[in-house]
């Protein structure tokens, strides 16, 4: 090996009738009498190696033959464009090296089912439509970055061990802390509503917890929330916020991750739909559509996923459903001064999985905060720092978390989040 050429296939363009070296997994193997191919996978791209028997010595061809799915190699020769070959480059081998052997790799190009490839997600991350997804992933997170960098807005990171319940009691992980009970952190927001005072424009991006009983295809047990808490907006500016992101956020994706989108085979019509302005509908006027279109659902119930979905079958791209019952949402959630069942609070559908944003306007006046706090039977003791912050200076806030599992889900046109995450936490799932 000479390390003076070697080149990442991703900078391939730049090597053309270059001898470089290679190093990498082979992602595909297949031989016809005297010539092989050997598509390698570096992480920046796919190069295939050719091999002709004929120029080659008898040593480079047998070790050529003993090459798996999945061996780790270096390759050497001269680079060539080939836009017939997986990632547009060949290179003409003339020299191999296996580094490391992988024979019976368990993930084969044949049909597999999830759960065996679950079992084995940490060989599974290398497919390519999981590589797809995953880099869609990263790039999200980097546009949420740029979103709130570019505006301003400071980073806080929450803490992931609490005492105090963020969201509600039916669903908490706990832990004993030194002989006192400890949660994992559900939310975020009552920390970075602390920091709001100090920074005016914050957000928390972290990993969040629900003890998830439900197997569903839009929920994990861990999954990563992205949380921005704004003083002095009201739950208008708040929806304006969630829209302005979410824009900006698909059109990033539009722009950079053509590649992913194609082998993932979405279809970008609803996506390109997301540069108009979103519909919106009130809770109390969503209920009634549904009941006229069959549903059974009463004021008063919280929307199930089916309700979302046909919310979203009537409007075919992000929705904002706002004004729900007091009873259905958390706490910590402004009483409507205008009607005192409801709160100011909104919820962002899509299609394919409902729900991706909860957000709200934060009740700022300490007794009402206080009553709820008594009405959810939550312990009061673990609020009282929360409490000071309507003591000392309340001010109108409001904020939202947005699930990037379920936004990359619906980017990606997925059916389950499960993939969008690299180790999925499940019900039933804790390994790999
Ligand atoms: O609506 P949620 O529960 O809101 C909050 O946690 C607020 N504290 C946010 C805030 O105002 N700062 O959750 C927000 C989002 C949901 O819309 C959904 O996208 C995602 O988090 N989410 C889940 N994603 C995957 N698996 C689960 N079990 C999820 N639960 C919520
Ligand atoms: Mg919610």
């Amino acid at each position: 090996m000479n390390p003076k050429n070697m080149a990442e296939i991703g900078s391939l363009k730049d090597c053309i009738g270059e001898i470089v070296t290679v190093l990498g997994w082979i992602d595909a193997i297949r031989s016809h009498g005297k010539i092989g191919f050997l598509v390698v996978r570096d992480g920046t791209g796919l190069a295939q190696g050719v091999i002709l028997k004929e120029e080659v010595s008898q040593d480079l061809w047998d070790s050529h033959e003993s090459m798996t799915l999945e061996c780790s190699v270096a390759l050497t020769g001269e680079v060539r464009e080939e836009p017939r070959a997986p990632g547009g480059f060949e290179i003409g081998v003339n020299d191999l090296e296996m580094l490391g052997s992988s024979s019976d790799y368990p993930i084969q190009p044949k049909e597999h089912g999830v759960e065996f490839l679950l079992d084995h997600r940490h060989l599974w991350l290398r497919s390519s439509r999981q590589r797809a997804g995953l880099r869609v992933r990263h790039e999200v997170e980097q546009a949420i970055h740029d979103y709130f960098y570019e505006r301003g807005f400071v980073r806080i990171d929450s803490p992931i061990l609490t005492g105090a319940i963020g969201e509600s009691a039916g669903s908490l992980f706990s832990t004993d802390y030194f002989g006192e009970e400890a949660y994992l952190a559900q939310t975020g927001q009552l920390y970075v509503e602390a920091a709001c005072p100090a920074f005016r424009k914050v957000y928390c991006f972290g990993p969040t917890f629900r003890a998830e009983k439900s197997k569903t295809r839009r929920h994990l047990t861990e999954f990563w929330m992205i949380e921005p808490e704004v003083a002095f907006a009201d739950s208008e500016a708040n929806m304006q916020l969630q829209e302005d992101f979410v824009r900006y956020i698909v059109k990033r994706i539009l722009e950079r991750c053509q590649e992913q989108l194609e082998v993932l085979e979405r279809d970008l019509r609803d996506l390109e739909l997301v540069s108009e302005p979103f519909e919106r509908i009130s809770y109390t006027d969503a209920v009634n559509l549904l009941r006229r279109k069959g549903s059974s659902i009463e004021w008063g119930d919280d929307l199930g996923a089916p309700d979302e979905q046909q919310l979203m079958e009537e409007f075919g791209r992000p929705l904002f459903v706002y004004e729900y019952p007091k009873s259905v949402k958390a706490f910590y959630m402004k009483q409507n001064p205008d009607d005192d069942k409801t709160v100011l609070c909104n919820d962002l559908l899509v299609p394919g999985f409902g729900e991706i944003i909860g957000g709200s306007q934060r009740e700022d006046d300490l007794d009402l905060l206080l009553g709820r706090i008594r009405e959810e039977k939550l312990p009061e003791e673990a609020y009282s720092w929360y409490l000071d912050l309507r003591r000392y200076g309340s001010f109108v806030h409001s904020g939202f978390g947005l699930g990037l599992e379920r936004t990359v889900g619906w980017i990606t046109g997925s059916r389950h989040i499960r993939e969008l995450i690299p180790f999925p936490r499940m019900m039933n799932r804790l390994s790999p």
